[in-house]
């Protein structure tokens, strides 16, 4: 074959292989890379029934893969140990019964080395899937891609809740030598016009069920604030009677923040010498200028209410990000923690640094229909009872988040990278 006649036969799915297959080694090995800094009774230790150890993260992932990828495509496919179908089906109903979700932490076997061995017997299946490219299963690729992020992420909520719960306090990274911090640029509000806009993924690429149909909104005229809720805002907020004033609380929240004894976001700690923050790189002091974060919807609302405003719809959010580019501080950024807003012109922190709670409980788009099978129970079944959180995080990886991407956690919850940005109606 000469030059002139081109690439050779075959050599556009050769580069569509790589992709796929490179696109699943980066997302597996950025996995492990976040585990590497943890012992294996680290990744062993449940600290709540809400978080998980980073083991059973390893390979719950893997599971997925093996579940949704392999058994059904790869002919030949040995499973590697069908016992793990129990302790790592995560919450699919169609798959059989699973371990509960609360003793996750008393599954001590296999061990993290077991878990290692999972997970190079389904990439190297994987491998063998992926060489001939991902034609007619790329959708499914990339949600198990997707949710291999969105564990990563959980990963690190959990190790952070985990140390938290130490005496030790220990640090997941050390810290970033800080220069002095600049106070945060006086908070001011956008305003948006509103009127009949349209919200929800479009286009080809990648993104889950639930961020679809597109369809049309009505948007009353609102304003957007700036920047995030700092801590010393928060500090007002509670030096202002915040947690004890049931007034500004809607009656669940306060009933939860009676309960649990809330007085301040769920990683402060008071001492001798004033509050602290227990964070991914350890307890340090609190920074005045650093959004709050690790706050419930509750806690969201109830600031809102005392600030003379309201959260912002997740419509309203989706609008005023249309056409933006995703910047943001995500884990790519290295920095494991929310920064402080830098002076500049329009909205600031909208993607990255802290998910921002939504005033939208998290339901179905008009037309939604969750996909048939097992992996219809994704998002859909989940859409009753939560809040949407938008923008990512400082924890979330690169290139996950869109503008239509829906998180979504219960009103009380508090362990995610949550922060607030303030709304309110225009005239
Ligand atoms: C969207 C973060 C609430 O944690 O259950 C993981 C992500 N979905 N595996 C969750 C998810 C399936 C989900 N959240
Ligand atoms: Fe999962």
């Amino acid at each position: 074959m000469t030059q002139a006649e081109g690439p050779p036969k075959g050599a556009a799915d050769i580069a569509a292989q790589s992709t796929a297959l490179n696109r699943y080694r980066a997302v597996r090995q950025a996995t492990e890379a976040l585990t590497r800094a943890l012992t294996p009774e680290d990744q062993q230790a449940q600290s709540m029934p809400d978080a998980s150890p980073a083991k059973w993260h390893l390979a719950h992932t893997t599971w997925f893969f093996e579940t949704f990828l392999l058994e059904p495509r790869l002919a030949g496919y040995k499973v590697f140990d069908p016992r793990f179908a129990y302790l790592f089906n995560s919450y699919y109903e169609a798959l059989g019964p699973r371990q509960p979700r609360p003793q996750r932490g008393l599954l001590t076997r296999p061990s993290v080395d077991d878990v290692l061995a999972y997970r190079a017997h389904v990439d190297a299946a994987m491998a063998r899937l992926l060489a001939d490219g991902a034609e007619g299963f790329e959708a499914l690729l990339d949600l198990g891609l997707a949710h291999e992020q969105q564990h990563q992420e959980l990963i690190l909520m959990d190790v952070l809740h985990l140390f938290s719960c130490s005496p030790l306090n220990p640090a997941y990274a050390p810290p970033r030598s800080a220069g002095p911090a600049a106070p945060p640029p006086a908070l001011r509000f956008h305003r948006f016009e509103g009127g009949l806009v349209e919200i929800g993924h479009a286009g080809d690429g990648f993104a889950f069920d639930n961020e679809g149909p597109r369809h049309k909104v009505w948007l009353e005229p609102y304003a957007l604030a700036d920047r995030l809720v700092t801590n010393g805002e928060w500090l007002a907020f509670m030096e202002d009677g915040g947690y004890a004033r049931p007034e500004l609380w809607l009656a669940e929240g306060w009933a939860r923040a009676r309960e649990e004894d809330w007085r301040a976001p769920l990683y402060w700690r008071e001492g001798e010498g004033g509050w602290s923050v227990m964070s991914l790189r350890g307890l340090r002091p609190l920074d005045p200028a650093q959004p709050v974060s690790h706050v419930s919807f509750y806690e969201a609302d109830a600031y809102a209410t005392w600030a003379g405003a309201r959260l912002p719809t997740e419509a309203e959010w989706e609008h005023a990000v249309a056409g933006k580019p995703i910047a943001g501080a995500f884990l790519p950024s290295g920095r494991l923690e929310a920064a402080p807003a830098v002076g500049g012109e329009g909205l600031r922190q909208m993607f990255g640094d802290l998910w921002e709670w939504t005033r939208s409980a998290y339901g179905p788009y008009p037309g939604f229909r969750p996909a048939a099978g097992a992996v219809g129970e994704y998002n859909g079944k989940f859409m009753a009872g939560q809040f949407v959180l938008r923008g990512g995080a400082c924890v979330t990886p690169g290139g996950h988040v869109r503008a239509s991407y829906r998180n979504f956690f219960y009103p009380q919850q508090r362990w995610m990278f949550s922060g607030v940005r303030l709304a309110r109606d225009a005239a």
